[in-house]
């Protein structure tokens, strides 16, 4: 693999992904792409519950793909870690670094002393007393969680070079105006804000974004694996048998009670989103919402994207990460790669991360 290949590691709550990235070219290049299924329960909403395990799983991947890197931009999204938007009087970045702890204590709803702070200058304002002011994006991970990750990379024998947010991943592989083509053979444009939404096993992250920066950003647990949970549960059947039936919905042959319970639980799934997009734009300072774009494994249940449509009155559409990239010899037909396509999207975004 070349010398600027970037790798980018999604530990997801159904499987680990990784991409290798050529971050030098333009348009970057996607030279690798591997996943591997995880063992059922080692990843639960997120979080890492078995750390063995998980490393073990991410070293098979990494033989399996013949990765020599050993350095990972490794994405998180769970409950643990708390993104919010701040703002406060103005202060210079490096004021910024060393006072953050200080400044934000009081709006955390977490120890200071048990995370991990991290923040994004997203603009400067002039408030209406005339007094010069910053709008922060603040990242607090709570710290046992993020070492908890760190000893998972270590099982691995792999270094993070970076933690970052799994919703700004995204918003690099499919909030890029100029890149992002909808189905509609629409490309992007200024007008209003997008959401993003990855509705994936135990989690759906959503980042709402204006050209690019970041206006809100909420991590849900809620998922897929809700849906084979809940069917699992009301036929009194195994979890894979669930999931086969949840997959085999689309194409016929799957008892009407099964189907309704598909539906149920899949529709409260999207009540949660539709929640959270409404109360973005309950603030009073939002810009509307003119776009949805889904992705993810979750959001291959037949209909999801007209059926978000229909409960929030927003035009969405399925996201196109590949579009983000240009394609290396990736060994993998073209259906592989339009069923890998929703899965993608966090791997890429992440090892993009280190364009910038
Ligand atoms: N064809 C399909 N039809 C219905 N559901 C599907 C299909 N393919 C995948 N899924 C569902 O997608 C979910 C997995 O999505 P994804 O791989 O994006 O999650 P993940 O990244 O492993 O987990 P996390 O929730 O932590 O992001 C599973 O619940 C799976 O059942
Ligand atoms: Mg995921």
């Amino acid at each position: 693999m070349g010398r600027s290949g970037v790798i980018g590691l999604d530990i997801g709550s159904s499987a680990v992904r990784a991409a290798e990235v050529d971050v030098k070219k333009n348009p970057p290049v996607l030279t690798t792409f591997g996943q591997i299924m995880l063992p059922p329960g080692a990843v639960a909403d997120g979080e890492i519950i078995e750390e063995e395990a998980v490393g073990a799983t991410i070293a098979d991947l990494w033989r399996r793909v013949g990765f020599k890197s050993k350095k990972v931009i490794v994405g998180v999204a769970n409950q643990r870690v708390i993104v919010r938007q701040i703002e406060m009087p103005h202060m210079e970045e490096a004021d910024l670094q060393s006072s953050l702890a200080f400044q934000v204590q009081e709006q955390l709803p977490i120890p200071v002393d048990e995370a991990i702070l991290d923040f994004q200058i997203l603009e400067e304002f002039t408030n209406t007393d005339n007094e010069r002011m910053i709008r922060l994006l603040l990242v607090a991970a709570q710290r046992d969680m993020i070492e908890s990750l760190l000893r998972t990379l270590d099982h691995a024998r792999l270094d993070a070079t970076v933690v970052d947010l799994v919703p700004l991943a995204l918003l690099r592989t499919l909030g890029d105006a100029n890149t992002t083509m909808f189905e509609s053979g629409f490309a992007g444009t200024a007008d209003g804000a997008e959401a993003i939404v990855d509705i994936g096993a135990g989690v759906t992250n959503i980042v709402v974004h204006e050209n690019g920066t970041p206006r809100f950003v909420r991590i849900l647990v809620s998922g897929g694996q809700h849906v084979t949970d809940a069917l699992a549960t009301a036929l009194q059947t195994t979890s894979e048998e669930a999931e086969m039936l949840k997959r085999q919905a689309a194409f016929g042959g799957v008892p009407d009670e099964a189907k309704r319970i598909i539906e149920d639980r899949t529709n409260s799934v999207l009540e949660e989103v539709r929640g959270s997009l409404d109360y973005y734009s309950a603030q009073p300072e939002s810009t509307g919402l003119t776009r949805v774009v889904l992705t993810g494994g979750g959001s291959c249940i037949e209909d999801l994207a007209p059926r978000l449509a229909s409960a929030t009155g927003i035009a969405t559409e399925y996201g196109h990460p590949l579009a983000s990239v240009r394609l290396g010899a990736l060994g993998l037909t073209p259906e592989q790669l339009a069923e890998a396509e929703p899965l993608i999207s966090v791997p890429v975004g992440l090892a993009l991360g280190e364009r910038q």
